[in-house]
């Protein structure tokens, strides 16, 4: 069965934004290294649907940049009704079912990009395999969380061969659920 894989960033105290959602943080140029993109490509060779939560769409809209995940297909949960899009399709009810259905499809691996809300759902659900986290240097004291208030407790397994300490101070873990 294909995977469900949160590829994501967190500060070192757990937040994935500010409290408003800004993410410029991670952006700072200051962590550019050249020809460095932190498995990122790698990683994209290994999925072709992604999973967003509306508020994650939403950021994702709001940067001065084309539709960045064009080639894959696209899911945005959301509570409310949304006329699709040329890049997405709206998942409103019963997520779980939908996604568990998704799992099952053929296909190559499933990128859950976030946010915290619907990262806890997928976990909660037992629907989530592996993590990959990328720690960036920095403690931002408050922020929306990694996982929202709802996830319950999972202990995860260290995939000890997929670590990575980069010399601008990203730390990428990988562990399975
Ligand atoms: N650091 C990173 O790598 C990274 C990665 C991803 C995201 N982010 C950031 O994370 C922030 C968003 O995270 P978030 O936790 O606030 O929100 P989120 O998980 O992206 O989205 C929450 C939204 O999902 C929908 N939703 C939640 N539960 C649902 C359910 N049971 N059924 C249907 N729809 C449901 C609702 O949309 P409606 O309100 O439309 O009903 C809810 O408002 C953004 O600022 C984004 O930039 C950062």
């Amino acid at each position: 069965m294909r995977r469900i894989v949160l590829y994501i960033a967190a500060s070192l105290d757990g937040y994935i934004a500010r409290p408003d959602g800004n993410i410029d943080w991670l952006q700072d140029k200051k962590y550019n290294i050249p020809d460095e993109d932190f498995g990122y490509s790698a990683f994209l060779e290994t999925i072709d649907t992604t999973l967003m939560g509306n508020s994650t769409y939403k950021a994702v809209l709001g940067m001065d940049m084309p539709f960045p995940y064009s080639d894959k297909k696209n899911y945005v949960f959301s509570r409310s009704a949304h006329e699709n899009t040329e890049h997405v399709t709206f998942v409103k009810d019963n997520i779980v079912d939908f996604v568990e259905k998704l799992k099952e499809q053929p296909g190559k691996d499933i990128w859950l990009i976030g946010g915290g809300e619907l990262n806890a759902l997928v976990l909660n659900a037992g629907l989530l395999d592996e993590i990959i986290l990328t720690y960036i240097p920095i403690i931002l004291g408050k922020g929306i969380p990694l996982f929202s208030a709802d996830a319950r407790e999972h202990k995860l397994k260290l995939l000890p061969a997929h670590n990575n300490l980069y010399r601008n101070g990203f730390l990428q873990v990988r562990y399975t659920t």
